[in-house]
């Protein structure tokens, strides 16, 4: 009530305070996907793109770092913290650690919903990631042809059988969501996605999102080919109407001057980046899990150092996520003691 409150008068009063801590994490606990994991590479993923080019490596997080993770947040976040994401630059069913996962954060953070992502490809291996409060699917596509395309695999049944699985076994109150990324080649059937969906498994909750670009995401920018990120909200906007909005810009809450504020991601070498929108670690980071005790800092301060770095930063600048007014936002914005 007394937070509730404090949000209209800072509405009134004009003044925004931005949490001390965020309210989303990802953690990257392996970065398994691609052709070599699932057999799929979608043509706008950037993680997966650096691994073929060479550039990553595929790596796991060691499952003491992940706990350190939970507990840094049970410690500065625990009251305000809504989602924990088990993923990043991986897939959700090549990680078999997702049961104990869950297990850790349920019990240091009961109410933090756990959640992972998944092409679905790999189903044989659904049941790791049933105890999780959410598990969510990226079908892009709605046609075998249509997903070679875009998914680079001839994968379409197997990704259904997957969410088919899940649905099957799907508690009572968990969330599946089947997303679909918009690009060039389903731009002109997003109408027949949002159909196929919602007809074939009305218990998945449909989402469409428009692609995420910044300076270095070569993948991005050739999916989307000639096709503007206008474009792009207009459609989800007409297909989707008052649901799945999320990623659209003009459509952001008004406490947050981009699309990905409330979020931090710390991916599989460790690194505390800017959001999980995506870039060389090494360009922006806010320090190091492996390192943070070492050099005694917490999640706490990497996430102040971020917020004070007030998106003056290579990714930020060149990001397509931010609200028209983001400059405004951001001068107006005070972070909560
Ligand atoms: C990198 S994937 C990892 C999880 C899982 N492999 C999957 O594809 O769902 C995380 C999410 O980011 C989406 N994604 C990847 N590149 C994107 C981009 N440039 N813009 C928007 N979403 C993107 C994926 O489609 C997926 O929904
Ligand atoms: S399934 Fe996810 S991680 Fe794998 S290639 Fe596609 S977007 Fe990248
Ligand atoms: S502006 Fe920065 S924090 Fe916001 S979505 Fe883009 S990269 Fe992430």
């Amino acid at each position: 009530m007394i937070r509730k409150l404090k949000k209209v008068f800072e509405k009134v009063t004009g003044e925004r305070k931005w949490e001390s801590f965020p309210q989303v994490i990802q953690i990257d606990t392996n970065n398994h996907c691609g052709p070599d994991w699932c057999g799929v590479y979608c043509n706008y993923c950037y993680p997966q793109w650096k691994i073929v080019r060479g550039e990553r490596k595929y790596a796991e997080m060691p499952t003491n770092a992940v706990e350190l993770i939970l507990r840094q947040i049970a410690r500065h976040g625990k009251h305000e913290m809504d989602l924990v994401d088990f993923f990043l630059n991986g897939d959700g069913f090549t990680e078999p650690r997702l049961p104990n996962f869950h297990r850790y954060s349920k019990k240091l953070l009961p109410n933090a919903i756990t959640q992972t992502f998944t092409n679905g490809v790999r189903w044989e291996n659904y049941e790791a990631a049933m105890p999780l409060d959410r598990v969510c699917f990226t079908i892009s596509a709605h046609t075998p042809s249509l997903y070679k395309k875009i998914h680079r695999g001839n994968h379409f049944e197997d990704a259904l059988h997957g969410l088919e699985l899940t649905l099957d076994a799907r508690k009572q109150n968990q969330r599946v969501e089947v997303h679909c990324v918009i690009t060039k080649d389903n731009y002109p059937h997003l109408r027949n996605w949002w159909r196929f969906f919602g007809v074939n498994y009305p218990d998945a909750v449909p989402v469409i999102s428009p692609l995420v670009g910044s300076y270095d995401n070569a993948p991005s920018r050739l999916a989307a080919g000639e096709l503007t990120l206008d474009q792009m909200e207009e459609a989800v906007i007409d297909v989707v109407g008052g649901e799945g909005r999320m990623w659209t810009r003009e459509l952001i809450p008004d406490e947050k001057p981009c699309v990905l504020w409330d979020n931090m991601s710390v991916d599989v070498g460790g690194w505390i980046l800017q959001c999980c929108n995506w870039s060389p670690p090494e360009d922006v980071n806010y320090g190091n899990v492996y390192k943070m005790e070492e050099e005694g800092y917490t999640l706490r301060d990497a996430w102040r150092n971020r917020l004070e770095n007030r998106m003056d930063n290579r990714l930020c600048q060149s990001c397509n996520m931010k609200h028209s007014n983001h400059v405004k936002r951001m001068a107006d914005m005070r972070v909560r003691a």
